[in-house]
């Protein structure tokens, strides 16, 4: 499965065309070179880029950069800006805690730093709004640090070519990852490798339609040796839903149904619908009182299951045969309707599939 030369998950063969000098051969020839942050090693700039870049897509950041840099071109200016004109500058980049953190930030260096951005990783992170991807970025741009970075990108790229199991938000799985991503670092040119392993994942190796053809990670990615390309990083594990339970009563009397007009908001507002009752106990007593009927014993029908965005309803059906109908009982948003009359009228999914097991 592995071809002679690549090396695989966890044990490194002699003599690789190692991962990271595919990637910067790669890069060489296909990264991205012409983005403005890039002809700098003015930490200020390449932090300020790379903050922009944190949720936003490099085309929408170009202008934005450079606009900002023009009004705050260091430290000491962004520092001692009003608020609202960071704001301003940012307006329609999104996130706007980005330039609060940033400009806090600022202050912070101009504080504590005398005016100078951090070398130190643990010192750079500790600033508002860089964590430890971000602050390796910076530190690897703009002083050629030995760090790891993992933003979503590199995540991607590392949890497919190493096929790690597991939604990379877990602390596990995402310190499994740490593991790797600093396993792969080369001795030297980290600015370049860091620039060739995110442009990797924002050009080739991307989350939907990855161009595996024409990835230099090809030969040794465990994932695509699989067949399961998609299937790497997993996502995030759906959240267990709530069940709701219910009783739906089919009043009939005479063929016809009886439905009740939903409330405006709310579940299924404003359509008609079955009588529901939590308590089946109180079926009989309940259908007196809200309905002026008396019924014979209700028959269940099989149960049925519907799904909401945030919860699950379970619906057990009860048939009741109506045996007497007190004539005031004629209520507004009640109605009675022929079952072929009901089934057409504005009705939620599971009640229509009720009626239809009437009808059948
Ligand atoms: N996303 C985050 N950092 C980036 C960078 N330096 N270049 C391109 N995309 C990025």
């Amino acid at each position: 499965m592995w071809p002679p030369g690549t090396y695989r998950s966890g044990s490194p063969i002699k003599n690789k065309p190692a991962f990271a000098a595919r990637l910067l051969a790669w890069h060489k020839r296909h990264g991205r070179h012409d983005l403005p942050w890039k002809g700098t090693r003015d930490a200020y700039r390449i932090w300020v880029s790379e903050i922009m870049l944190q949720q936003t897509q490099v085309a929408a950041v170009i202008p934005y950069y450079q606009r900002f840099l023009e009004r705050f071109p260091d430290i000491a200016a962004l520092a001692a800006a009003p608020q609202d004109e960071v704001l301003r500058l940012w307006s329609g980049l999104g996130y706007y805690s980005r330039a609060r953190n940033l400009q806090r930030a600022a202050q912070l260096v101009m504080d504590h730093h005398g005016g100078v951005f951090p070398r130190a990783l643990d010192e750079i992170a500790a600033l508002p709004g860089i964590g430890r991807s971000t602050a390796a970025a910076i530190a690897a741009f703009a002083y050629g640090t030995r760090a790891a970075i993992l933003d979503g990108n590199v995540k991607r790229v590392l949890a497919r070519h190493f096929a790690i199991a597991g939604f990379p938000g877990e602390k596990r799985v995402e310190n499994r990852l740490w593991q790797l991503a600093e396993e792969q670092l080369p001795p030297r040119a980290i600015a370049s490798y860091t620039q060739a392993i995110m442009d990797l994942g924002a050009t080739l190796c991307t989350r939907a339609q990855p161009a595996c053809a024409a990835c230099p990670l090809a030969a040794s990615c465990a994932a695509l040796a699989l067949g399961r390309v998609s299937d790497f990083p997993a996502p995030r594990p759906a959240k267990a839903v709530p069940t709701r339970a219910t009783h739906m009563l089919l009043l009939l009397r005479d063929g016809e149904l009886l439905l009740e007009k939903r409330p405006p908001s709310g579940i299924w507002g404003g359509l008609w619908s079955l009588p529901e009752i939590d308590d089946a106990a109180g079926v009989r007593a309940h259908c007196r009182r809200h309905y002026g009927c008396s019924i014979a014993a209700p028959q269940p029908l099989a149960p049925l299951a519907h799904g909401f965005t945030h919860f699950k309803l379970r619906i057990q059906p009860l048939v009741c045969e109506v045996e007497k109908l007190a004539p005031s009982a004629r209520a507004p948003g009640q109605i009675w309707l022929s079952l072929e009359d009901a089934h057409g009228a504005a009705i939620p999914v599971p009640v229509r599939k009720l009626i239809e097991r009437l009808l059948s």
